[in-house]
């Protein structure tokens, strides 16, 4: 089996990313193959200063890194190493319906937000498409919204065998039964964690780099502790029993205390007897339980910037492999 994920470097990675993604990465990279990347072209479309690009493809490897994933287990690499993805990307292209692009809810989720739609964000599912064929991809992990691109990816990676491969049968990717071909394209399905949840952000909407409310795992730490104590909440006096639903601060807790701490802390939560000021100090200790090793890890590898290139580079060399074969017959089915 092998795994595929990535994530755009297009900000500082935050607990939202952690939980709804890289923690899903850790367990699978013991499981069979499993690349992971670096998403820097993709984030072109939002970050416009290439030294700023830089830095952050560079902040998004040290996280990866410092977060568990290990060179040794999983391939880590960075998207824009792997120039045929961009050629995969154009050939797939030819055969996508622009009307799926039209209906893409994350397009249209940006374009609401105000976040100019250039070309660029609208062939995003395109390429994102790619990134998952080129190597063969079986399983995709990744959050919720993420699910539709990964559908785009089954449904043009039919096409292309459709058009491409003579004797496919849709009903028979992999071409089991007589007289049907296996396809060029492998059909990728995505994984959700099993307790997929919204991470909230410290005002109460989804945890998001756009919506600036998040906390990230390697900010210093009095801006840790300023962001723990924001946390929004309302006016329940101590005595009370407070508010469980869309309650940022209950709903970190859950996610970052230890299971058995949880159960008395939700209990007394909805009893009452205890401010939010005692249990956003809980939530700050929580915090540097889960990640205070990793702060380690990522004051030390971020004074040797030379070793984390090593290892993407290595990653790179690794990927490429993987793909050739899936590239060699696109160009040969396409006539290049
Ligand atoms: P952002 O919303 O900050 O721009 P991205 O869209 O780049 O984050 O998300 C990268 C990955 O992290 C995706 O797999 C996404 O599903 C996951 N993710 C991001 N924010 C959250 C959140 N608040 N809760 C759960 N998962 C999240
Ligand atoms: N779109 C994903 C995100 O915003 C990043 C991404 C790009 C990706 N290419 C991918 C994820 C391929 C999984 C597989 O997080």
């Amino acid at each position: 089996m092998r795994t595929l994920s990535g994530i755009q470097s297009s900000g500082v990675l935050h607990l939202g990313n952690y939980y709804g993604a890289i923690r899903q990465f850790l367990e699978l990279q013991d499981q069979g193959e499993a690349l992971f990347f670096i998403a820097n072209l993709h984030a072109l479309n939002t970050v416009r200063d290439g030294a700023q690009a830089r830095s952050l493809t560079q902040e998004t490897a040290l996280t990866y890194l410092a977060l568990g994933l290990d060179p040794r287990k999983a391939i880590l690499f960075r998207q824009s190493d792997i120039a045929e993805v961009c050629q995969l990307y154009w050939i797939l292209g030819t055969v996508v319906p622009q009307s799926n692009l039209e209906r893409a809810h994350s397009y249209k989720d940006k374009i609401a937000r105000g976040i100019s739609p250039d070309f660029g964000l609208f062939a995003y599912p395109v390429l994102m498409a790619a990134d998952i064929l080129i190597y063969g991809t079986d399983v995709v992990p990744v959050g919720r919204d993420q699910v539709q691109h990964i559908e785009f990816a089954r449904d043009w990676a039919t096409k292309f065998n459709q058009t491409y491969v003579p004797g496919y049968d849709p009903a028979d990717p992999e071409g089991k039964e007589k007289g049907h071909s296996p396809g060029i394209l492998k059909l990728p399905r995505a994984r959700l964690a099993e307790d997929a949840e919204v991470v909230l952000g410290t005002d109460g909407q989804k945890m998001s780099k756009s919506y600036g409310n998040t906390i990230e795992m390697f900010a210093d730490e009095k801006d840790v502790k300023k962001k723990i104590m924001g946390i929004k909440t309302d006016s329940t006096p101590v005595e009370a029993g407070k508010p469980v639903e869309g309650n940022a601060l209950h709903q970190l807790l859950k996610v970052m205390a230890p299971p058995a701490d949880f159960v008395e802390l939700d209990r007394s939560w909805r009893a009452g007897g205890k401010g939010y000021g005692d249990y956003k100090k809980k939530l700050l200790e929580c915090f540097h339980a889960t990640f205070g090793e990793a702060r380690k890890r990522h004051a030390e590898l971020s004074k040797d910037p030379a070793e984390v290139e090593r290892v993407l580079q290595d990653g790179a060399q690794r990927a490429r492999a993987l793909a050739a074969p899936y590239v060699d017959a696109v160009r040969r089915a396409v006539g290049l």
